[in-house]
């Protein structure tokens, strides 16, 4: 036998081999080599929307942003969203039992089933993570959406930071006449404040600090309660043409559930309800403990998880902001609160509200900040990847924007704000790196100021948009009540 005559047989079996591997390859890979437990950066969890951390979010402690030379902080207006907190009831009920499917079938595919694809599986130590996962006994139904002990740092370490960075407005022990507080009617916002106050007065200062109590009608902190139009706009974005849902039939989402149903050895798609499970609870457990991996987020690579962030962002863009034409005005009360309050060099230094993401947003909308020159919509995911409008970014838990008035030498224009955003300056193009003339301010946001927010905010159709229409509604109801009571007693 000749040289050649061994060797092709050999090169023949190779190539054979390398063909039929490549086709079974091809067949089965689907994404980018990634294993969570050994990556310390794990860079993802600063876009899980928002159920993002504080922690990975907010200013650094040590900017210097804040300090304005020849002016002096002389008011601190916030408004902050809870902390992080539990699920909801409804997740608390349907998670552990669907994960706990979830997950045994994932181990299945990779243990027994032998489904897992040859290029991008999941590295052993995810798995074994996955393996050892249980939910939380702790999270049960009557705690559903309290607020977490990581909630209750994020606002009592935020309060310590902003105290530190103004001392001149924080300056002194608690003076009913100086701090303005108030909470929504939620476990969650009422912990929130008592963690700041805890923050700023040292521990159990709550004790002996109230908070105004809510109205019955919470236009400043829940506007969006009180307004049918709002309501209707949410069903909108629920039909079948809204961005969002063109969004969940566009190829780009279509890919990415089939990619993290391949990665995870399913032979068939998991429906986004299942893949929504596995993404909540990892962040959840993510923001619950910092530090600590949660198993749930192996199952996904980082350009999923962009790919999930964007379709979150679909949605609050349309109901929340720059996609709905009414978001700003329903802000409307918020707005001229902070007017009010920062318009007046006397009066309380500290104002302090405690709230929700959508309350966030809106008021957001309604300064005009991080707006993008394109809309969101369901086919620019690539050409938005470096938009402004970024949940994750504005509303984590424990977001907030606090306008901080100053007091400087400048003989035309002393009085000087800024705007923070989770402890970073807001940048409009109408302000110097951020320092805004006050009578500039005055200017960009008269229209709240000058308008009438009870007509406004719901676009007159909200709940106390006119008295008349009102009693009017209540004479009606007053009547149908009547008629239906004197129908029962026959
Ligand atoms: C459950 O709550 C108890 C008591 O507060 C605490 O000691 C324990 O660490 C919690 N368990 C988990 C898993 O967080
Ligand atoms: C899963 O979804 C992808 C993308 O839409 C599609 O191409 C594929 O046929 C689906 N797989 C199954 C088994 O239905
Ligand atoms: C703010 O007012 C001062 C004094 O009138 C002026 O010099 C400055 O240009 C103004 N800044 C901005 C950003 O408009």
């Amino acid at each position: 036998m000749t040289r050649i005559g061994w060797i092709l047989p050999i090169v023949s079996i190779i190539l054979g081999i390398s063909a039929v591997q490549l086709v079974h390859a091809q067949n089965i890979r689907c994404c980018e080599d990634y294993c969570y437990s050994r990556d310390h950066d794990r860079s993802q969890s600063k876009h899980f929307a928002t159920k993002t951390s504080y922690e990975v979010i907010h200013g650094s402690s040590s900017s210097r942003e804040h300090i304005v030379p020849n002016c002096i902080p002389s008011k601190f207006w916030l408004l902050s969203r809870h902390g992080t907190r539990l699920p909801g009831k409804k997740d608390i009920e349907l998670l552990p039992q669907a994960l706990n499917n979830l997950r045994n079938s994932i181990l299945d595919n990779y243990d027994n089933r032998r489904t897992a694809p040859d290029i991008g599986r999941m590295c052993a130590d995810d798995l074994d993570l996955l393996r050892s996962w249980r939910w939380d006994r702790n999270v049960s139904v009557e705690y559903e959406s309290f607020l977490t002990d990581q909630g209750w740092s994020d606002l009592k370490l935020l309060a310590r930071r902003e105290k530190d960075r103004f001392y001149e407005v924080f300056n002194g022990p608690y003076d009913k006449q100086r701090y303005l507080f108030r909470h929504t009617k939620a476990q969650r916002t009422e912990a929130s404040f008592k963690a700041f106050v805890e923050g700023l007065f040292g521990d159990a200062a709550y004790n002996f600090i109230n908070a105004d109590p809510e109205p019955s009608d919470d236009t400043l902190l829940k506007p969006y309660d009180f307004c049918p139009a709002y309501d209707a706009n949410k069903d909108k974005n629920k039909q079948p043409d809204s961005e969002l849902n063109k969004f969940l039939r566009s190829p780009m989402y279509l890919q990415t559930l089939s990619d993290i149903s391949t990665r995870l050895g399913f032979r068939y798609n998991l429906s986004t309800d299942q893949i929504e499970a596995m993404w909540d609870i990892c962040r959840y457990e993510q923001a619950w403990h910092l530090q600590q991996y949660s198993p749930w987020c192996s199952v996904f690579t980082k350009s999923q998880v962009n790919v999930l962030e964007y379709k979150e962002d679909l949605k609050y863009y349309y109901q929340n902001s720059y996609g709905y034409e009414r978001s700003a005005d329903l802000a409307c009360y918020a707005v001229a609160d902070m007017m009010k309050h920062l318009g007046r060099a006397d009066g309380q230094q500290v104002i302090a509200y405690f709230t929700h993401e959508s309350e966030i947003q809106i008021f957001l909308a309604a300064l005009g900040a991080l707006k993008d020159r394109i809309a969101l919509r369901a086919d620019n995911y690539y050409a938005m990847q470096n938009r402004n409008f970024r949940s994750s970014e504005l509303t984590p838990f424990a977001s907030n924007v606090a306008v901080v008035r100053y007091q400087c030498a400048d003989p035309v224009e002393p009085v000087k704000v800024i705007f923070f955003l989770n402890e970073k300056a807001l940048m409009f193009d109408w302000c110097r790196v951020g320092l805004c003339n006050w009578s500039e301010v005055v200017r960009r946001y008269e229209r709240f100021t000058k308008g009438d927010c009870a007509k406004m905010y719901c676009g007159g159709s909200g709940a106390s948009s006119s008295t008349l229409h009102w009693t009017a509604a209540m004479g009606v109801v007053l009547a149908i009540g009547g008629t239906f009571l004197a129908q029962q007693r026959l």
